[in-house]
């Protein structure tokens, strides 16, 4: 885990977030151990901003992998306590994960905090109420 964390920090550089000034990396990481890279990216039209988790998401499937791939998505912010993700990316999650992957949160004391999917959306609007 520890190089995952160095990567989640060095990515923290790459992330565009000129109007919040408030940074966010993630990553996804495969049950093979591959892994695929996110980071916020704003917008002038501030409703358009997309945040890292759901960047390192498309990411991964655009490369063409699917829920039971992943094992679990790690998600990074320099402060000292733990950033939550967003209901909109609680419900991308929702989607595009299993109910049994993991949520990590690492703060920037390298701490971690983990979370099962399926308890970050409870009674979540999904594909099979369609
Ligand atoms: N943000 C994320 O990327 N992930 C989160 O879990 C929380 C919020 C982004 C969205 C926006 O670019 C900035 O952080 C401030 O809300």
């Amino acid at each position: 885990m520890e190089k995952i964390i160095e990567r989640l920090i060095h990515n923290l550089t790459h992330a565009y977030a000129p109007y919040s000034r408030f940074p966010v990396s993630a990553i996804v990481e495969l049950k093979d151990g591959r892994l695929f890279q996110g980071i916020n990216v704003e917008n002038a039209a501030y409703g358009l901003a997309n945040c890292a988790e759901r960047s390192a998401l498309f990411s991964a499937y655009s490369e063409g992998v699917r829920k039971e791939d992943i094992q679990r998505i790690y998600i990074y912010t320099d402060h000292d306590y733990f950033v939550s993700p967003c209901g909109s990316c609680r419900q991308v999650m929702r989607e595009l994960m299993e109910p049994e992957a993991e949520v990590v949160l690492v703060n920037n004391t390298k701490a971690t905090k983990t979370f099962i999917n399926r308890d970050l959306l409870p009674f979540g609007f999904s594909k099979e109420d369609l």
